[in-house]
């Protein structure tokens, strides 16, 4: 049985070029779906660990291209979470397991629970 029993959301519902955002548990996160590839990473900025987003479901650039840090502008990469600028440059967010089943996104139970 798959390790992934926590249900998400549809993956219709993050929209193209769009990021979205979830607290399930202790787990406060975020998914992000750009060319057709969705990536699901904590909601921690690795400069000051503050929440990401300008406002909510908004975790990217005005170009939708990369996800942004509100605090200071820091850019990372939504295929790895690794910063390409600002002040945490080459540091990375930290992704988060997940597996599509029938079209719903799940997590892990043990990551809903940070120690
Ligand atoms: S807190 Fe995110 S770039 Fe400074």
């Amino acid at each position: 049985m798959s390790r992934f029993t926590i249900p998400v959301c549809h993956v219709d519902d993050i929209d193209h070029e769009s990021s979205k955002g979830f607290e399930i548990g202790d787990l406060n996160f975020f998914a992000v779906k750009r060319d057709g590839i969705i990536t699901l990473f904590q909601n921690n900025c690795p400069h000051l660990g503050v929440n990401l987003e300008f406002q909510q479901d908004q975790f990217l650039d005005a170009d939708n291209f990369y996800i942004m840090c509100s605090t200071h502008g820091a850019l990372f990469q939504p295929e790895d979470g690794k910063c390409v600028y600002g002040p945490c440059q080459g540091q990375s967010l930290i992704s988060v397991d997940f597996e599509v089943i029938e079209q719903q996104i799940h997590i892990a139970e043990a990551a809903t629970a940070i120690a």
